[in-house]
């Protein structure tokens, strides 16, 4: 038997009962023989930082934080690894045994992992990529792409202003556009993301000429819900690569599982059901 303390960790936010977080970690947990829980835990704002406090004490490994709760993880965190610096966010905590926060942002590697375990030899260096959206998420996956050698990319987003933000925030190394012109720069694109909540539930959709997506781009959709959304199966009929967000959402909880309970985990079919159950 064993009798050592079960390793221990969380998902902390408001609300939480929409994560698929905890299924995900418990089920490696099972898979690997780990002896260990996660749990999801809904926390009023005002707790979070004694919440927080009183998991580190109480011998947590370390955390996964959602909405609300990425910027005040950050400001909380005695070090923050750079790239949650530039995304200005972190989804990451792990406490180290001096009993301190080391905070990161797993968004940008989940988001580039994803891509690669679909396509080994995929880069964003040649060709321009196409980021819809301008909110959290387009932040990790403009992070991620310029990370990877990319310098051309163009942010489009119905509320211009917001972009024109992101655009400041990352020092003029993005372009903006028009909403009104996305058919025209879809076109001259090789990655198109989307990291709009449009086309989640199948509820409403990207207002894009199937036929201005390009037969030789990667087509990114980050809305897992459904799998395949019809801009994916747009850029599917046209015979283009396309990548669910489901595989972002596995390959971002990899780095804080690796962590807290001392094995690297695999995204498998198994998982990616129970998943979507
Ligand atoms: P996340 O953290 O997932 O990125 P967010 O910060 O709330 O979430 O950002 C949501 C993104 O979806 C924004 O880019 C938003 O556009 P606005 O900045 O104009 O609000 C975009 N979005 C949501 N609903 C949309 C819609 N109906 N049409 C176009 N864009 C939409």
């Amino acid at each position: 038997m064993d009798n050592r303390r079960p390793l221990l960790a969380a998902v902390l936010g408001n609300p939480i009962s929409h994560s698929r977080s905890p299924r995900m970690h418990n089920y490696w947990l099972k898979k690997n023989k780990i002896n260990g829980y996660y749990l999801p835990i809904k926390v009023a704002p005002e707790d979070f930082e004694r919440v927080i406090r009183s998991l580190i004490k109480k011998g947590f490994s370390g955390v996964n934080v959602t909405i609300p709760f990425k910027l005040s993880a950050m400001k909380i965190a005695d070090e923050c690894s750079d790239i949650a610096k530039y995304i200005g966010a972190a989804n990451t905590l792990t406490f180290t045994e001096e009993k301190k926060i080391y905070a990161d942002n797993t968004d940008a590697y989940g988001f580039i992992n994803n891509i690669k375990s679909k396509y080994a030899d995929w880069s964003p260096k040649k060709g321009s990529s196409l980021i819809l959206g301008a909110g959290g998420a387009s932040r990790a996956v403009i992070a991620a792409l310029l990370s990877e050698g990319s310098n051309k990319i163009i942010v489009i987003n119905r509320t211009i202003e917001k972009a024109e933000k992101l655009k400041i925030q990352f020092e003029n190394k993005i372009k903006v556009e028009s909403w009104n012109d996305l058919n025209e720069i879809a076109a001259s694109s090789s990655n198109i993301i989307n990291t709009t909540s449009l086309g989640m539930n199948d509820e409403s959709f990207i207002p894009i000429n199937p036929e201005s997506i390009p037969k030789e781009a990667l087509v990114s959709d980050l809305v897992y819900v459904p799998l395949e959304t019809k801009f994916l199966k747009m850029a599917r009929n046209r015979k283009s690569r396309t990548v669910d967000g489901l595989g972002m959402l596995i390959h971002q909880a990899i780095p804080g599982f690796k962590n807290w309970f001392g094995k690297t985990p695999v995204s498998t079919k198994e998982l990616r059901a129970i998943l979507m159950k």
